[in-house]
């Protein structure tokens, strides 16, 4: 049974109460921080840095789960990969050479990541499986938060889930967009253990953080967790 986490996405935190945030992260057990990183040209958007990182990693040790949406993949990897037990994933489409990236990342002792743009189908990356650490299905377009899930996201998750079951390949499944109080269970039940929780669950404007982890994890594990 794969260990299920939650990797709320810091993008869509109020940066001007990080603190307070990360403080509540850590008394409720969160697995991950999911870190935005963007260089408006593989999309266009600007997003988190390796400074923010440093400053986030000087206060807490929650690991980060680093998503690299940029067109130099190998230059932009020894920024993010020597954090501490970090995950770095990127879009195999835009390295010039995949296994050589995730290689340059367990260089650094960090976890390996294949993000996987809704457009592409996993017989793409079926060959870095076996490298990988971790897929991260994108269930919206990559860029932005606050958007809608792509109508056949789901299946994807189910066939990648399957695939790396069938290949005996202990990879995380990762979903990535619109991870939504309504979406969640289905994202669950199609195989995926590692929920980016943003705008539509633990961030969503208004409400209160540590109730909406609480309702996640009351999402996954059902009623039996600390705390519920
Ligand atoms: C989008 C990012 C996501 C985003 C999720 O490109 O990769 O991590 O922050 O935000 P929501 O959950 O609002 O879709
Ligand atoms: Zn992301």
């Amino acid at each position: 049974m794969k260990v299920l986490k939650i990797s709320p996405s810091l993008m869509c935190a109020d940066l001007l109460d990080l603190k307070t945030c990360l403080d509540i992260f850590t008394e409720e057990g969160i697995d991950y921080l999911h870190i935005d990183v963007m260089d408006g040209h593989y999309v266009p958007n600007i997003g988190l840095s390796a400074d923010l990182c440093r400053t986030i990693t000087s206060y807490t040790d929650i690991p980060l789960d680093v998503h690299l949406m940029v067109e130099n993949v190998d230059q932009l990897i020894p920024q993010f990969a020597g954090f501490a037990d970090a995950t770095v994933s990127f879009h195999p489409e835009v390295s010039r050479h995949p296994l050589r990236s995730i290689q340059l990342i367990h260089s650094f002792g960090a976890r390996a990541g294949i993000a996987l743009d809704p457009s592409l189908s996993i017989e793409g990356i079926r060959y870095l499986l076996q490298e990988a650490d971790t897929v991260c299905v994108m269930t919206v377009n990559p860029g932005y938060s606050g958007q809608e899930l792509i109508p056949g996201m789901i299946e994807k998750i189910e066939e990648v889930s399957s695939c790396c079951e069938k290949m005996g390949y202990t990879v995380e499944v990762e979903v990535d967009g619109n991870v939504s109080w309504k979406n969640l269970p289905k994202m669950l039940k199609a195989g995926a253990n590692v929920f980016v929780a943003g705008t539509s669950s633990i961030f969503m404007r208004g409400t209160n953080i540590r109730e909406n982890i609480r309702r996640f994890k009351s999402l996954l594990y059902g009623n039996n967790v600390k705390g519920v």
